[in-house]
């Protein structure tokens, strides 16, 4: 029976919407005249043994009903207390912010320096065709210099994913009248095992200058210029080595050394070769100097960045420190 009570008086607090509903509650079981009250108040006129066992459980319900009665009041909140309150003096949590990818510091930066040196910046496909990607760059099929890269080839379609910036070169003379100076930021891919310094994608940039008179010294003062900006040093020094490319001749390797540090091997180069300009309908009185940088490269070099494959971690450690 006290059970009973009990589960009744339990379900009446928790449904109890406000403070006044609950006082009734309180009123109508606990108060003077409550039910419960008057459960207590027999325990005098009962025997000794079943006062005892009675009085027990009838207190032990009536504290707990008490306190649940307490608990539900701070839960519905007293009227003499404001319901909620503002500390102004907290300090504010911190938003977190989005950071740009290294990559896409790296390639703004660059995109920058060559636009003050009057280039224009030029996007193309990754998707690519075997032409532009090496015919119209002096790699017929079957030449061996194809071997240089590993290509990603489209099943059953003559396209491919391209394998440098290079196709760029030979889109834009084919549209557009010399002189020009471009460069053409993207992502390439090669079928390669990817390592710390390689991975099957990545990121050039392409340069092409194109003039009646540009000439290899006109490229050594560009590409130190850029250096210079690139690594906030005036103490740049360039190197250009003899090199093969096929789209280029004479074609160097380009090295570069800041202050004291180390010679780094950094790009390749050349001047654009005769048949380069003939396939993109040239004519003769036209040269001018290409290169193709790995932007992978020019960011570990400038963040001190060990492996290459962080790049594409998308692991938050690491992109947060930009
Ligand atoms: N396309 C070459 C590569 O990915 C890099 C390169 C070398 C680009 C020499 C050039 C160049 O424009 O002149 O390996």
């Amino acid at each position: 029976m006290l059970d009973q009570l009990k589960n009744k008086v339990v379900e009446e607090i928790s449904q109890a919407k406000d403070l006044n509903k609950l006082e009734e509650v309180f009123r109508t079981y606990l108060g003077r005249k409550g039910e419960l009250t008057k459960v207590l108040r027999s325990l005098k006129d009962m025997s000794a043994k079943e006062r005892k066992k009675k009085g027990q459980l009838a207190n032990q319900i009536k504290n707990e009903l008490d306190q649940l009665i307490e608990d539900k009041k701070k839960g519905l909140g007293s009227d003499l207390k404001p319901k909620e309150w503002i500390d102004v003096t907290a300090p504010g949590t911190k938003v977190s912010r989005g950071y740009l990818h290294p990559l896409t510091l790296v390639q703004r930066e660059i995109e920058e320096i060559f636009q003050s040196m009057g280039f224009s910046v030029l996007d193309g496909p990754e998707v690519e065709t075997a032409y532009y990607n090496f015919d119209a760059l002096n790699v017929p099929k079957d030449h061996p210099a194809r071997d240089m890269w590993d290509t990603f080839w489209l099943k059953g379609l003559d396209l491919l994913l391209r394998t440098h910036t290079s196709p760029m070169q030979a889109r834009y003379m084919e549209k557009n009248n010399p002189p020009l100076r471009v460069i053409v930021p993207g992502r390439c891919f090669r079928h390669e095992a990817t390592d710390a310094t390689h991975g099957f994608q990545f990121y050039q940039f392409e340069g092409l200058m194109v003039g009646e008179d540009v000439s290899a010294a006109n490229f050594k003062a560009i590409i130190e210029e850029f250096f210079k900006k690139f690594f906030s040093s005036s103490d740049i020094q360039i190197r250009l080595r003899p090199s093969y490319f096929p789209f280029v001749e004479p074609g160097f390797e380009v090295d570069v050394k800041r202050g004291k540090g180390k010679w780094l091997e950094i790009m390749g180069a050349g001047m654009v070769h005769p048949n380069v300009f003939e396939a993109s309908g040239y004519t003769k009185k036209w040269q001018g100097f290409a290169f193709g940088a790995g932007l992978e490269r020019l960011a570990m070099i400038k963040y001190q960045i060990d492996d290459i494959r962080l790049f594409f971690s998308s692991d938050l450690r690491f992109l947060k420190q930009f």
